[in-house]
C-alpha cells in the first residue's frame, strides 16, 4: 500500500486527536496540535492512506536542535514501516530547517517505540526518573545526530 507523507493541516486535527486518544494515556488535545500546525517553530508530519491518517509525528524546532514530543501510528497500521517512513520523511525536512540533532524521551516500558528509534539510529543519552505520570515511570532520553 502506498502512503503519502506530508505536513498536517488544520483539516487533519480531528483524525490526529482520535489516533492520539486511542493510543496514549495522557493524550494531547486539539489545541496542542493546532498550535504546532500554526507555529513557525514546529511541524507535524502525517502518513496518509488515501483520506485516512495512518500516523503522525510532531517536531519542535530550535535549530540546530529539535524535539520529538509525540509520534503515533494508528493501531491497525502498526508494524508496516509507517513509523520508520514518518521519521525518515521528517528527517529530510529537518535537514532543510538546519536541524542536526533530534532529542526525545520514551517510557522504559515502551519497547515498540525504542525498537523504532534504535532502528533509525537513535542512541540512549540518559534517563529521567519518574518523568511520566499515568502511570508514573522513568524515561530513557535518546538523541540522533543527522548526517549532512
Ligand atoms: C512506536 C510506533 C510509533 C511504531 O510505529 P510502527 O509504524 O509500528 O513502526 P514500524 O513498522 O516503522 O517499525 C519500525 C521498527 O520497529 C520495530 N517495531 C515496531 N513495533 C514493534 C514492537 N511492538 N515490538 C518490537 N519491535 C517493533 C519494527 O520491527 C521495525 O524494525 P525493523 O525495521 O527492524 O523491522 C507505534 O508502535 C505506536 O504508535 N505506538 C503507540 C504510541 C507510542 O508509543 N509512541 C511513542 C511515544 S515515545
Amino acid at each position: 500500500m502506498a502512503f503519502t507523507y506530508r505536513f498536517a493541516t488544520e483539516a487533519d486535527v480531528d483524525a490526529i486527536v482520535a489516533i492520539e486518544v486511542a493510543s496514549m494515556s495522557s493524550p494531547w488535545n486539539k489545541d496542542n496540535y493546532l498550535e504546532a500546525i500554526n507555529s513557525d517553530h514546529a511541524f507535524i508530519m502525517v502518513a496518509a492512506d488515501g483520506d485516512n491518517i495512518a500516523g503522525f509525528a510532531v517536531f519542535y524546532l530550535t535549530p540546530p536542535e529539535c524535539e520529538l514530543p509525540d509520534i503515533v501510528v494508528a493501531e491497525s497500521y502498526r508494524k508496516r514501516g509507517v513509523g520508520k517512513s514518518l521519521m525518515n520523511e521528517a528527517i529530510r525536512q529537518l535537514k532543510a530547517h538546519k536541524v542536526d540533532t533530534i532529542f526525545l524521551e520514551v517510557r522504559v516500558s515502551n519497547t515498540a517505540a525504542q525498537a523504532l528509534y534504535s532502528r533509525i539510529g537513535f542512541e540512549e543519552i540518559g534517563k529521567r526518573k519518574y518523568f511520566y505520570s499515568d502511570p508514573i515511570e522513568d524515561a530513557i532520553c535518546m538523541s540522533l545526530h543527522l548526517e549532512e
